[in-house]
C-alpha cells in the first residue's frame, strides 16, 4: 500500500476511535438529561460533519490516484454512512436546544458497513451489499 493511502487508513481509524468514545460519553449525558432518541442515535451511531466534507473525500481522491481498490472501498463505505449519520445527528442539534428529544423511528445499522436508516432493514444494504440478516435495530 502506497505511504499517503496507508496513513489516511491511519488516520481514519484514530478519527472513528474517538468519535466512538465521544459518542458513548454523550449517549450517557443524553440518558441523564431524559432524551432517550438522542440516546440511541450516539448509540447507534458514530459520524461527523469533517469526516462528510472533507476527510473521506480527499482519501477517496488520493486512493484512486494510487490505485489502491481496498483502500478506495473501505474509504468509499465509511464516506456513504457518515453522510447518513450526518443527516441523523442534524436532527438531534435541532431538538435538544429546543429541550425536545429527536423524533426518531427504529434505527438500523449494517453490521459491515455502518450504513445507518430509519425504518425497516433493506434485504440488500446499499453500500456494501450485506444481507438484511447483518442489520441490527435499535428500537
Ligand atoms: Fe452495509
Amino acid at each position: 500500500m502506497r505511504q499517503t493511502t496507508e496513513q489516511n487508513m491511519i488516520n481514519a481509524f484514530g478519527g472513528e476511535s474517538m468519535a466512538n468514545m465521544r459518542y458513548r460519553h454523550f449517549a450517557v449525558q443524553a440518558d441523564k438529561d431524559n432524551f432517550p432518541n438522542v440516546t440511541r442515535l450516539f448509540k447507534a451511531i458514530a459520524g461527523e460533519t469533517l469526516e462528510v466534507e472533507e476527510m473521506y473525500p480527499t482519501y477517496i481522491a488520493t486512493a484512486k490516484f494510487q490505485g489502491e481498490r481496498t483502500a478506495l472501498r473501505s474509504f468509499q463505505w465509511s464516506y456513504d454512512t457518515e453522510k447518513m449519520h450526518k443527516a441523523f445527528f442534524e436532527k438531534a442539534r435541532e431538538a435538544v436546544p429546543a429541550g425536545r428529544d429527536a423524533a426518531l423511528g427504529v434505527v438500523q445499522v449494517c453490521e459491515v458497513c455502518g450504513y445507518t436508516l430509519e425504518g425497516e432493514a433493506p434485504e440488500v444494504c446499499p453500500v456494501c451489499n450485506a444481507k438484511k440478516e447483518r442489520f441490527t435495530a435499535y428500537p
